[in-house]
């Protein structure tokens, strides 16, 4: 990314990694919606050039001085947010997600739509044996996002909750809702994706563009909790009246349009809406750790590499099912058993 919107190929020399950094060669990318903040150069503090990517999953093969937790070798993954800087406030109050300053993959440095990427050793999780390359990666930001969004809702087995956006993010939170047991919704816009989300584990579908989404989650009695994953900030606000009483309205997506709320449902309720960032990288192990307990898998296309430009645009028009992952060179040979 030399210029906002222009994804291309180039070649560049091996980076050596700096103190408490390692280097990665990187066998899966992941294709986030949020890698259209740095494609489009709107990330608030992006510098040009630019490699995105933030669900990369690859093999140690340097590690940099003071580095001891990794081997060379090792598989590992890295996420959005990669490296707290310790001192800010949220940091010294061992809130580490909020960072105020925080190394984000593919904004602050470059990410892993790459063969290899520098990472710092803080930043990186552990990936296990019983995931591929290409499984693990979109778990690396949609599976986290979602993971913990759920987790620290403080909800209850049965509970119903609804997943909003049957997309990245939305097919893997619909998988981690219903493992979680809940009673799960998911809401999608037109009934191509209804089968899907049902396959995935939804009990109900709700298509958007012709029911009232609200109405249908009141008459089951209220959503406890809904996860906005959508990129239509119009559409969240109008969920909250869908809530039970003390519901909550999770939005993890990141729309360009304004939330519009309605003071009324949120007071007379006492339902509330705010926001969750993916997590940390041992949220991230957790994450994968889970999948492997509970056999969730992301649904993937993979894609050579080379072929990033193609797959970001895929997926920004709403056709992956439901994550494009780009494959380079040592994650084909990888998969395919060859050693490298
Ligand atoms: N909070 C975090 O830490 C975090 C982490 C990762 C991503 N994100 C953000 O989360 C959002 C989703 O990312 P993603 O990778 O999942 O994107 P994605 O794969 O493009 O999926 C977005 C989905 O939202 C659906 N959608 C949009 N408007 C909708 C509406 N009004 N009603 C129902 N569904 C709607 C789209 O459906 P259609 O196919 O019908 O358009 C699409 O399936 C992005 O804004 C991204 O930046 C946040
Ligand atoms: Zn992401
Ligand atoms: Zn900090």
């Amino acid at each position: 990314m030399s210029a906002p919107g222009n994804l291309r190929v180039v070649e560049r020399t091996i980076p050596e990694p700096g103190p408490g950094q390692v280097r990665i060669r990187v066998e899966a990318c992941g294709i986030c919606h949020t890698d259209a903040a740095t494609v489009m150069g709107a990330y608030p503090g992006l510098t040009l050039p630019r490699v995105p990517g933030h669900e990369v999953v690859g093999r140690i093969e340097a590690l940099g001085t003071g580095v001891s937790r990794w081997k060379i070798g090792q598989r590992v993954g890295v996420g959005l947010i990669a490296g707290e800087d310790g001192v800010c406030e949220p940091c010294r109050r061992g809130d580490i997600v909020n960072c105020q300053d925080p190394v984000v993959s593919g904004v602050t440095m470059d990410g892993g739509y790459a063969e290899v990427m520098i990472a710092e050793a803080r930043g990186i999780s552990s990936v296990p044996d019983d995931l591929t390359s290409t499984e693990a990666a979109p778990l690396l930001c949609a599976g986290i996002t979602t993971y913990n969004a759920f987790r620290n809702a403080g909800l209850r087995g049965g509970d119903l909750v609804a997943v909003q956006g049957v997309g990245g993010l939305g097919h893997l939170g619909i998988q981690f809702a219903r493992h979680m047991g809940f009673r799960t919704v998911a809401i999608g816009r037109g009934r191509d994706k209804e089968k899907l989300a049902k396959d995935l584990g939804a009990h109900i579908y709700i298509d958007t563009t012709a029911e009232d989404t609200a109405a249908v989650l009141k008459r089951m009695g209220g959503a406890r909790a809904i996860l906005a994953t959508g990129t239509s900030g119009g559409a969240m606000g109008s969920l909250v009246s869908g809530l039970a009483a003390r519901g909550k309205l999770i939005v993890v997506g990141v729309p360009q349009d304004q939330i519009q709320l309605n003071a009324f449902p949120l007071v007379f309720g006492g339902r509330s809406i705010y926001g969750s960032l993916t997590g940390t990288p041992i949220d991230a192990e957790d994450t994968l750790a889970f999948s492997v307990l509970e056999n969730i898998r992301p649904m993937i296309e993979t894609v050579p590499l080379e072929h990033a430009a193609d797959a970001y645009a895929r997926m920004m028009q709403g056709k992956a099912r439901f994550r494009m992952v780009l494959v380079t060179k040592s994650g084909a040979a990888q998969s395919a058993g060859q050693p490298q």
